[in-house]
C-alpha cells in the first residue's frame, strides 16, 4: 500500500493526513485511493495490451458508483452477479456491451432486464439456466449471447469459503458435462454461443491453479471447434490474490504472462482457431481495489482484564466482515506511529502498550477485526485497517442497527471527495411500517 506513509509520526494516505479526514468525515470511514485503483487497472490493461481483451471488473468487490465510473472511464467492462449490480454499472455510465453476467440464480426478471439492455453475454451456470434464457429470449424476440461457466474441478488452494472451482462447489457446469451442454446450446433457437468462462476462486496466491484451469478450458475449446462450435472469447475469471500479511501473490503481469504462454502454445497447436480474433476476458475484483482501500476507526474504550486487552473500536463486523467470516488477517496500523522499541535500560514502563484484540461494537463474540496486535493505544486514537477496499463496504450490513460508514475517494493534489454519505438513522428504517 504505497499510498500510505507515516510523516512526522502521523499516518498519511495520498499525502492527506488521516486524522484530518477522520475529523472532517467522522469514523468509521472507508478511504480509497483513486491513483492506486487506476494503477492496478492499468497494470492488467498493459499486460493484456498485445491481445484483443476486455477486463471485466468484478463489481461485487466494491460497487460504489464512483469506483465503477472511474473504471468505466478507464475502459473497463464489468462482471455482475445481480440486477442490482447491473443497474449500478448502467448508472455509472458503463457500456452494456462490456458487461458479463455471472451468478447461479439469475431470475426471470434479471434475465429480461439484461436482454433488454443488450449485455455482452450471460455466463451460464447450469443447463436449467440455459433453457430459461433461451425461453425468455424467444418470448422477447431476442438472441441471447452466452458463455458457459465451466467448473474445471481444480483446487484453487485458497480458503474453502472462497473456492469455487471444485466439483462439490455450486458454481459452473461440470467439466465432464460441458461438451454436451454446449451441443445443446448450439441447437437452441434463441441462444448464440459466444464464449467460454471459468472462475476457480478468490485470493489465489499461486499460479498453478490458474494454469490447471486454463489447460482444461483450452482443451475444451479444441473439442468445441472439433464439434463445429466456435467462440469469440475466453474468460479466465478473477481471483488474483493480494498481500494482506506476507503473501506473495503473482503480479497482474506475471499472471497474464502465464496465461499468454498457454494461449500461444494452444493457438500454435490448433491452427484452425484464429488466436487473433479470440478476445481474452478476465474478471478481477480484489486485485484492483483491495489494496487501494482503508477502514479508519476510532478507539472508544480500552479494557484490560487478566490477560486480555481489548481495544474496543467504533467499526465492527457490520462494517468489515472478512476477519469474522473467513478468519482473514488484515493489517491494522495506528494512526500515530508506534515509537521504536526503547532500549531496555531506559524503557519506561508503558501501561498502554499490549497485545490487543481489536473488537467492534457488535454483540457477537466473533466481532473481531484483529487479534493479538501489538499496539500502544489511548482512548480516542485512530486505527487503520489496511487492504479494506475489496469486500469491505460491499459486504457491510446494518446489523445491530448500525448505519453504514461514509466512503471517501482520495484524489490528486491532496483533494478528496465524499462518494457515499454515512447512512442516517432514518435510512435504517426506510420502507418499514408499523402495524
Ligand atoms: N468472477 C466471479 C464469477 C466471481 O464469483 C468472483 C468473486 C470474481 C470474479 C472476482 O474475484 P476476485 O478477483 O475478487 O478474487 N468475499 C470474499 C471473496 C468472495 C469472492 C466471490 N467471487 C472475501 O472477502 O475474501
Amino acid at each position: 500500500m504505497d499510498f500510505l506513509q507515516y510523516k512526522n509520526g502521523r499516518l498519511f494516505a495520498d499525502d492527506i493526513a488521516i486524522a484530518e479526514l477522520a475529523k472532517q468525515y467522522g469514523t468509521p470511514l472507508y478511504l480509497y485511493s483513486k491513483n492506486s485503483i487506476t494503477q492496478q487497472f492499468l497494470a492488467f490493461a498493459k499486460a493484456l495490451n498485445h491481445r484483443k481483451h476486455l477486463i471485466c471488473y468484478a463489481v461485487k468487490a466494491n460497487s460504489n458508483l464512483a469506483i465503477l465510473h472511474l473504471l468505466a472511464k478507464l475502459g473497463s467492462g464489468f462482471d455482475i452477479v445481480s440486477q442490482g449490480e447491473l443497474e449500478r454499472v448502467l448508472v455509472a455510465g458503463a457500456d452494456p456491451k462490456k458487461v458479463v453476467f455471472s451468478g447461479v440464480a439469475k431470475s426471470v426478471a434479471e434475465i429480461e432486464r439484461a436482454l433488454q439492455v443488450d449485455i455482452k453475454c450471460f455466463n451460464v451456470e447450469s443447463e436449467a439456466e440455459l433453457e430459461r434464457i433461451n425461453q425468455i429470449a424467444g418470448r422477447l424476440n431476442k438472441i441471447a449471447a452466452i458463455s458457459l461457466r465451466i467448473n474445471p474441478d481444480v483446487d484453487a488452494k485458497t480458503h474453502p469459503y472462497i473456492s469455487t472451482g471444485l466439483r462439490e462447489n455450486k458454481f459452473g457446469i461440470s467439466y465432464q458435462l460441458a461438451e454436451s451442454v454446449y451441443q445443446r446450446a448450439d441447437r437452441l433457437p434463441n441462444i448464440k454461443i459466444v464464449g467460454i468462462d471459468c472462475h476457480i476462486g478468490s485470493q489465489l496466491t499461486q499460479l498453478s491453479p490458474y494454469m490447471d484451469a486454463a489447460d482444461r478450458i483450452l482443451a475444451l475449446v479444441a473439442k468445441l471447434y472439433a464439434d463445429n462450435i466456435t467462440i469469440e472469447h475466453i474468460d479466465f475469471g478473477g481471483g488474483l490474490g493480494v498481500c494482506y500479511d506476507n503473501e506473495e501473490p503473482p503480479t497482474p503481469a506475471e499472471l497474464i504472462a502465464v496465461l499468454e504462454d498457454r494461449l500461444k502454445h494452444f493457438f500454435n497447436d490448433n491452427p484452425n482457431i484464429d488466436g487473433k480474433k479470440i478476445e481474452i476476458l478476465i474478471e478481477p475484483g480484489r486485485s484492483i481495489v483491495a489494496n487501494a482501500g482503508l477502514l479508519v476507526t476510532k478507539v472508544e474504550y480500552l479494557k484490560h482484564q487478566e490477560d486480555n486487552h481489548f481495544a474496543i473500536v467504533d467499526a465492527g463486523m457490520n462494517d468489515l466482515i472478512r476477519p469474522a467470516l473467513y478468519q482473514a488477517w488484515m493489517r491494522i496500523l495506528p494512526e500515530k506511529e508506534a515509537e521504536q522499541e526503547p532500549a531496555k535500560s531506559t524503557a519506561k514502563e508503558s501501561t498502554s502498550r499490549h497485545l490487543y484484540n481489536v473488537v467492534g461494537p457488535i454483540c457477537e463474540s466473533s466481532d473481531i477485526l484483529g487479534e493479538k496486535r501489538d499496539l500502544d493505544l489511548s482512548e480516542g486514537d485512530l486505527l487503520v485497517v489496511c487492504s479494506a477496499g475489496a469486500y469491505g463496504f460491499s459486504m457491510a450490513s446494518n446489523y445491530n442497527s448500525q448505519p453504514r460508514p461514509a466512503e471517501v475517494m482520495l484524489l490528486d493534489d491532496k483533494k478528496h471527495k465524499l462518494i457515499r454519505e454515512r447512512e442516517s438513522f432514518t435510512q435504517l428504517w426506510q420502507g418499514e411500517t408499523i402495524l
